[in-house]
């Protein structure tokens, strides 16, 4: 595989691109002022919510909330991953993808995955040729050809099967161990991680194999054995059997997540071919956004027991954030004791579909758990649930989604939508700031005058940059600075880069989605006001800035701990002050 793609790159391709065209391609656009509109592409719409804006080079739906730049619009759209995305749009515009060959980058990834494939390979044989390991698998109701679908494999017995077969020299057995298929001896030398036990391989979006999973032909411990974490597989990203879920169908209509790789392909071998399983760990958001990429509608489907109801709960925290309009999500849980592969194998493919279909939506799930956690008959339990549902609903993306779920809450403890959604922190309407617990630590300083510095930033990169940074802006605590500073700097050291550009350089970062909705809002004002306005912002900052380290300043002084440096500092800062503040005279 090749490296990394340069962020120069990247910064070229969203510069030169014109999301008209990548968005016009697909959509019919129609002129509207200064930006384009249409009905969103990715909900039902009658009237156009659709916007796409060529001077921020970002699209933005305000029914669904959607939004992004080309890239995200092509990986949305076309349903395609990052590297993927890129290729399209450099494609387009007649550019080669350049990759680093730095040494990190030429990390063995590519002879990795080529070994894994290769014991992939391997253990295929092996299973033909290893009868009971294919009657276990008959026994347990999995046909040859499912089997051949899912690459299923044996690992034979002994220490040393893949070892011998592809272990020959050092080069050889380093790879091996990067793929996490042998393991180092405490006195030296190399066994295999995999012994007597049922493979399946795990595959990546393009089915080349990253992992596997082991089973045990019996009851031994562990009962699945996995590959460990390596530079070609992360647990909390994969999904076990997504490729093969794809491949079966030209469009899949929904995904239905569930536990276990025997259910998987069991599911499959009765003809429900849209499957996939986290690897043993809780669903993240990585893997929601996976599955969203290829379908919108899911199903999560766990055990009826007390874990199953822990995991479909966490499940549903980590969804909220990619819930849209558009998008469905429904919780199905099963009897106790039981799991799809039992369940299908002894009520067959339509009492299953039929289950499947009693499957309860998001939000139903939702208010049903609330109600399960807050007893709604008193006045206390309405408020407790609103307090529950508060972090909740705040996760979701603006737009109808979030408004038609709040709307359902607040009928439910009654208090009126308007003020939960202040609650929520909706930005139509104004927030009372909740009320503080005593005792609770201050909040660090409002965010809004950051916020909206950073917005400024966002919308007129060209503007801000033009800015002054005034000193004493990193003495600000409030939430959010460093954030505005780094911001600074890369627009100092980019000074080409327009919005769309540096959200690209937050992709996959924590802040990326906040920055995305900060440009997704609207901002109506000029570049002239915009550049005026944020170098106010920055002085305003700066000023507490300088109020924040005063006072630091001052009780470290009253604690007698100043150091040479900072009485020094002290002395800077103190003058030139027109600051009427109480306590900024306590003793130096
Ligand atoms: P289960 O214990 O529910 O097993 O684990 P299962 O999928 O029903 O498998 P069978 O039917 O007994 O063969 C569910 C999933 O949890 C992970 C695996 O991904 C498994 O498919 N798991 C379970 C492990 O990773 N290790 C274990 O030891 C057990
Ligand atoms: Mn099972």
């Amino acid at each position: 595989m090749a490296g990394r793609i340069p962020q120069d790159f990247i910064d070229e391709l969203i510069a030169r691109a014109d999301i008209i065209d990548v968005v016009g391609s697909r959509v019919q656009l129609k002129k509207a002022g200064r930006e384009y509109k249409a009905c969103c592409p990715f909900h039902d719409e009658k009237t156009p919510s659709f916007t796409v804006s060529p001077e921020k080079g970002f699209y933005h739906c305000f029914g669904c909330g959607a939004h992004g730049t080309a890239l995200g619009f092509l990986m949305d759209y076309e349903r395609l991953d990052f590297v993927e995305a890129v290729e399209e749009l450099a494609q387009l515009l007649g550019l080669d993808v350049p990759r680093e060959a730095s040494a990190e980058t030429r990390s063995p990834v590519a002879p990795v995955l080529e070994i894994m494939g290769a014991a992939a390979k391997l253990y295929q044989q092996a299973l033909r040729e290893h009868p009971m390991a294919v009657d276990y698998l008959k026994g347990r109701g999995i046909d040859g050809e499912r089997a051949r679908d899912f690459g299923i494999g044996y690992a034979p017995a002994g220490w040393d099967f893949l070892l011998q077969r592809l272990g020959d020299g050092d080069d050889r057995r380093r790879l091996l161990q990067a793929g996490g298929l042998i393991t180092a001896r405490e006195g030296g030398g190399f066994y295999d991680r995999f012994r007597d036990r049922i493979m399946f391989p795990i595959r990546d979006g393009r089915g080349r194999t990253v992992a596997f999973g082991g089973r045990v032909l019996g009851d031994g411990e562990p009962k699945y054995l996995n590959s460990p974490e390596t530079a070609v597989f992360h647990k909390g990203r994969e999904l076990y059997g997504l490729y093969e879920a794809r491949r079966a169908t030209r469009r899949l209509e929904s995904v239905l997540v569930v536990e276990g790789y025997l259910d998987v392909v069991s599911l499959a071998c009765h003809g429900v071919h849209n499957a996939v399983a986290t690897l043993g760990t809780a669903t993240t958001t990585e893997h929601l956004k996976r599955v969203f990429r290829a379908t919108p509608e899911v199903v999560f489907c766990f055990d009826g027991d007390r874990a199953g109801r822990d995991a479909a709960w966490r499940a549903l925290q980590n969804t909220l954030a990619e819930m849209r309009e558009g998008r469905q999500v429904r919780f199905l849980f099963l009897p106790d004791g039981e799991d799809p592969d039992s369940l299908i194998r002894s009520e067959g493919a339509a009492a299953f579909q039929a289950r499947l279909s009693t499957a309860l939506p998001l939000s139903d799930y939702l208010l049903k758990e609330l109600k399960n956690r807050a007893d709604t008959t008193t006045t206390e339990g309405m408020a407790r649930l609103a307090e529950l549902a508060r972090p909740l609903l705040s996760q979701l993306p603006p737009g109808v989604y979030r408004e038609l779920l709040t709307d359902r809450v607040a009928s439910e403890v009654k208090i009126g939508r308007d003020r939960l959604a202040a609650l929520v922190g909706d930005s139509a309407a104004p927030a009372p700031r909740p009320p503080r617990r005593p005792g609770a630590a201050p909040a660090p300083g409002r965010p809004s005058l950051v916020r909206r510095a950073i917005q400024i930033l966002l919308h007129h990169p060209a503007a801000a940059r033009q800015a002054e940074v005034p000193r004493g802006l990193g003495n600000a605590r409030q939430r959010g600075v460093s954030l505005l500073q780094e911001l600074l700097a890369l627009l100092a050291q980019h000074p080409e880069l327009g919005s769309a550009a540096v959200l690209e350089r937050f992709r996959g970062r924590s802040e990326g989605p906040h920055l995305e909705k900060l440009l997704a809002e609207e901002l109506l004002i000029g570049p002239d006001a915009a550049a005026q306005e944020f170098a106010d912002c920055l002085l305003r900052l700066a000023e507490r800035g300088r109020k924040d380290r005063l006072n630091e300043l001052v009780q470290k002084a009253e604690a007698g701990a100043l150091s040479d440096a900072e009485r020094e500092e002290l002395r800077g800062i103190r003058p030139g002050s027109a600051d009427p503040e109480p306590g900024s005279d306590a003793g130096a």
